[in-house]
Parts: C-alpha cells; structure tokens; sequence
C-alpha cells in the first residue's frame, strides 16, 4: 500500500490538463467515489493496526495533495487568458468573406430611377398603408369601380378607407396635393392586390410611377419619355408601341409594348410570336384628377406612366417564377451582380 500512495503521490505532482474537460477527467479519476484514492480509503479497513497510524497519515496527505493539485489546474485554467492570446498573428490573411449580392428588383429599380432622373425627375414617396382618397377616389376611380372590389384590394378590417396600396399611382395624388407645378417625380414602391399566389402572381409585386405636370405637356412628351426609357433600358434597337387602353387617371391612355428583346421583334415563345411585349400603362393625366388635387388644369397638363418592376426584370433577366423573388435562395440571388 505504501507503495501505492507513493506512485500515486508522484502522478499528482506531475498532473497536467490542457482544459476545463481535463481537470474533470482528472478529478473523476482520483477522487470521485470510485476514484483511485476513496478505493484506496477501502483497502485501508484492511490494513493491520500497527500500520493504521502511518498509512492512514499519508492517505489523508495524498488526499489533500491531490485536492489542492486538481483545485490549482482549475484555476489556473479559469483565470488564463483566452488560449493562444499572445500568439494572434496579427498578419494573417483573413479567410475570405463571401460577398453578397444586390437583389435583382433592387438593381433594376435603381436602373430605372437611374433613366428617369437623368430627364430631370426626382423620387417621391408615399406610404403603403394608404386611404382610399389616394389610392381611388382622386385618382378618378368610380365609386364601383370593380378595382376597389374586396378581391383585389386589402382592406384594413376595422376600417375600410384604411388599404395597402394597389398601385403607386397613390404618390402622384399625395405630391400633387402637396406641391405646385413643374412636377417631374417618379415614385418606386411595393404594392399589394389580393391574388393567389402562383408564377405569375403574387400578394405583392414592385411598381414605379412617373409623373410630369406643367404647363403644356403633351402626348407627345409622353411619348418621347417612353421611347427614351424604352432605349436606355432594353438597348437602343428597341422599338415601342403604344396601344389605347383605358386607366380612370389617364385620358387618353395607353399601354406600351416594346419590341420582344428576346427574339428582337421576329416572334418567339416569350413574345407569343407577336414580336411585342407589354411592359407598362400611360396617359395624360385626367383633368378630374388634377382638379381633385388642386392643380388648375386649363393651365396645366401631365403625363403619368407605371410600370411593374417585376415585369422588367423578367424580361432584362428571364426569371420565370415570381416567387424566385421572394424566397431569399442564395443560389438564385448570388446569380446577379455582386454588391460594390
Ligand atoms: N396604376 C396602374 C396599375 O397599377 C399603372 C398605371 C397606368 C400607372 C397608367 C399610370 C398610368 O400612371 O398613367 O396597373
């Protein structure tokens, strides 16, 4: 036994451990219940009574050497610096950072406002909870216009002058109210309709608007506007065209088709073989609407266009499922250019 308590005696004194996990182990080893030391205390019960008083002396000093040993390393480790502190290599090359990149709608939004403001309009904004003045009633929206009907329009359910836009059109009536001519704006914002939610649709889509109120705007303004926004964006081959629609805000209006920038104009699968592509809704702006904003409009005229920047991209970037916007997959994202 003698012999025992020494050996265990000179592995205390050399113990060592690297962590906190360690000095557990080691604890676990010497001095829990069925550690080497309490089995030992057993086999002291064994031990003849003239030896009792010597043994039992250097058991309890073992004990305590291998309590203060273990009770040392812990703290030692508990107070040490963080491991390796003084080693930082301070010139180490980082690993490398994936970059992100810009979302697609936010790239062609600022394309577009790009366009815009380089004809002299400013960005204007207005919230996406709104009231009906702004997004209907001023805009020339009949009372029963089928627009305000519960199926395309959110409503809040406590009170239904309270909606999520429909369109950004709401901008031009809140900047009109606000401010006299000229007005040259073009608002980008998130809009939201009431429609399943599929490839093709979605509860909310992007949209920009411009507006240009002064004196003596006319089509044909509008028109050149068009072409130019048309050229800088899909390349200076596109050709438009613009056909008579109907918008309350707009008279006369119209939308405008671009030349299919797939097939450049021959006719494919994406143009439906027409050559021509839908791509926004114009006109000049009513004079109901003008008046309801209090513009004066025997003096003064405008032209409005909207476009849904979805649609924009999907035809700068052919993304054929709507919900790719929406659903923050890397994969699909990191395809566009990465972030400055
Ligand atoms: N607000 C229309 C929509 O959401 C788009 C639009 C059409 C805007 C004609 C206009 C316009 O400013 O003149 O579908």
């Amino acid at each position: 036994m003698i012999e025992k308590i020494n050996s265990l005696m000179a592995e205390i004194a050399a113990l060592s451990a690297s962590d906190l996990k360690g000095v557990e182990e080691l604890r676990i080893k010497y001095l829990s219940k069925k550690g080497a030391i309490p089995s030992l205390m057993q086999d002291f019960r064994n031990v003849p009574a003239e030896q009792k008083r010597e043994l039992g002396q250097k058991l309890n000093q073992l004990k305590e050497a291998a309590t203060e040993r273990i009770n040392a390393l812990r703290e030692e480790l508990e107070n040490a610096p963080a491991a390796g502190a003084d080693n930082i290599d301070l010139m180490r090359t980082p690993a490398p950072m994936p970059l992100g990149a810009r979302h697609p709608l936010s790239l062609v939004r600022e394309e577009i406002i790009g366009i815009f403001s380089r004809l002299g309009f400013n960005i204007a904004e207005g919230p996406e909870i709104e009231d009906d003045w702004h997004v209907f009633s001023s805009l020339n929206f009949a009372e029963d216009h089928p627009a305000r009907d519960m199926q395309d329009t959110f409503f809040i359910q406590r009170n239904p002058d309270i909606l999520l836009r429909t369109h950004t059109s709401s901008v031009q009536s809140r900047v009109m109210e606000t401010s006299r001519p000229p007005i040259r704006i073009i608002c980008p914002g998130r809009v939201y309709r009431n429609e399943a939610i599929s490839a093709r649709a979605h509860c909310f889509f992007h949209q920009v608007e411009a507006l240009y109120v002064d004196e003596n705007v006319s089509y044909a303004d509008l028109r050149q506007t068009l072409l130019y926004f048309a050229r800088e964006m899909f390349g200076p081959e596109t050709k438009i065209r613009l056909r008579p629609s109907y918008f309350p805000f707009t008279e006369p209006s119209a939308e405008m088709d671009i030349s299919c920038n797939i097939c450049g104009g021959k006719g494919c699968a994406f143009c439906k073989h027409t050559g021509w592509v839908e791509i926004l809704g114009c006109g000049m702006v009513d004079p109901n609407v003008l008046e309801a904003c209090g513009i004066d409009s025997k003096k003064y005229s405008g032209f409005a266009l909207g476009m849904g920047i979805e649609r924009i991209t999907n035809l700068k970037y052919r993304v054929k499922d709507l919900r790719m916007f929406s659903e923050n997959d890397r994969r699909f994202l990191n395809q566009f250019q990465a972030a400055h």
